[in-house]
């Protein structure tokens, strides 16, 4: 459910009008919900409890500081995977014990900014690293909390872009390796273990692969206490998908998931940690286009918007669909005819959508991309010097700039041309 409605024929978000947006700032632009964003993260908090737990955002999916700020005004906690994540998350006013540090390559001085900042934990992704912490922390005369990412070799089930529990996945030591890991990180100075983690993929639609990776995590955490580590929390990871489309897709809820989460883990009295990052603002917010032109080629008809794959590659990049809506709600007898949804830059794979049925339009419509607030301004790029697109954030009938559009000076004078050239 979200909050961008149609009224009086006028696509809403909340109570502000979309085009009067539009009309202020110009197209193209991101805008998200606050009451959405909220409703989301309020769901994964009912789904845990009574379980003592945290919900970690994982602000890949959107980092945007005000995003950040209402979901840490709620009591939320951040999943970070760069120092960039990290300073962020502080700069929006997320403590650092409620901060988890994830990723397959921090650096020796991520994890020095991490451990003078404060951090709630870091999930280890293989031993090399797990040594490296060692070394930071020792020498900053600190303990490094860990939970080591355990791969559990579950097919996630998802695009494979996206699925990272699998064995031939980059990320995480093999579960079956689990207890030697752990051992090691035991003997080492300046670690404190704390807890597991495991991720296994982004966009899961079914909760089986969960179940598989859960009950081995369970089984794991077991046979770890029994060798005398301090198992008490369980990082359990994101990727609870959202549905794309309004038809007929019904990815689990997450009440579903908490009950599973009970059903694997709930007997360990270990504190829950979960990292969602498009559950909670992927259907909180819009892509806003205008039709540049309507070309009509010899067996179809394109409609060229003024955003391209460097605002929302997810097409591009993994043949991602969006529904795309105009903001003026079309007549009930308008009839659909099939475009091809393209931007302005220069490659084929500038494509949102083939033969997509859209009620007809014209030069200056505007539409909206449904489903982007997840993996959408976080990707873009200024891929043919088109700048970045500004984010806009709704609560009830106002709204607010979280992010401006850089002007072409801003943009190009980040250049510097060498004086010997
Ligand atoms: N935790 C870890 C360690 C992750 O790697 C990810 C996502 C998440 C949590 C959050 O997953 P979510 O709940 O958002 O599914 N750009 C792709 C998605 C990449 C996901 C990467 N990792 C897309 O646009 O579909």
């Amino acid at each position: 459910m979200d909050h961008f409605l149609y009224k009086d024929g006028i696509l809403h978000a909340e109570d502000v009008a979309i085009p009067d947006i539009a009309a202020t700032i110009g197209t193209p632009f991101y805008v998200y919900s606050t009451a959405t964003l909220e409703r989301h993260y309020r769901l994964f908090e009912e789904a845990l409890a009574p379980l003592p737990h945290l919900v970690c955002f994982a602000m890949k999916a959107n980092s945007n500081q005000a995003v950040i700020r209402t979901l840490g005004n709620l009591g939320a906690g951040m999943d970070v995977v760069s120092v960039g994540e990290y300073l962020r998350a502080k700069a929006a006013g997320v403590p650092g014990d409620r901060i988890v540090f994830s990723g397959v390559g921090k650096t020796r001085e991520e994890m020095r900014v991490a451990l003078e900042g404060g951090i709630r934990q870091f999930n280890v992704e293989s031993e090399p690293e797990m040594r490296a912490l060692s070394e930071v922390a020792v020498s900053l005369g600190v303990a490094a909390p860990i939970a080591i990412r355990v791969n559990p070799d579950v097919d996630a089930k998802t695009h494979e872009k996206i699925a990272t529990g699998k064995k031939e996945n980059k990320f995480g030591i093999p579960i079956t390796r689990a207890r030697e890991v752990y051992a090691e990180a035991a003997r080492l100075p300046g670690l404190e273990v704390v807890g597991i983690d495991v991720h296994i993929g982004s966009q899961l639609t079914e909760l089986e692969p969960y179940e598989l990776a859960y009950t081995k995590v369970a089984d794991l955490a077991r046979a770890l206490r029994a060798d005398g580590h301090d198992i008490r929390r369980l990082d359990l990871g994101g990727g609870l998908g959202i549905p794309y489309t309004r038809s007929n897709e019904a990815p689990p809820l997450p009440k579903d998931y908490g009950d599973l989460i009970k059903r694997t883990v709930g007997d360990l009295g270990c504190e829950i940690e979960i990292e969602p990052g498009r559950l909670i603002v992927g259907n909180a917010g819009l892509l806003v286009a205008q039709v540049i032109y309507v070309k009509n080629g010899e067996d179809r008809d394109f409609l060229i918007l003024d955003a391209a794959m460097n605002d929302l590659i997810r097409p591009a990049m993994y043949g991602a669909h969006h529904d795309i809506v105009p903001l003026v709600e079309p007549a009930p007898d308008a009839g659909h005819q099939p475009y091809d949804v393209v931007g302005p830059v220069c490659e084929s794979g500038d494509t949102f959508a083939r033969g997509r049925p859209l009620p007809p339009m014209a030069e200056g419509d505007r539409v909206a991309f449904r489903s982007a607030g997840a993996y959408g301004a976080v990707m873009a790029s200024e891929y043919n010097s088109r700048p970045l697109v500004p984010e806009v954030l709704v609560k009830g009938d106002h709204f607010a700039v979280i992010r401006s559009r850089p002007s072409f000076d801003e943009m190009i004078n980040r250049d510097t041309i060498p004086e010997w050239l």
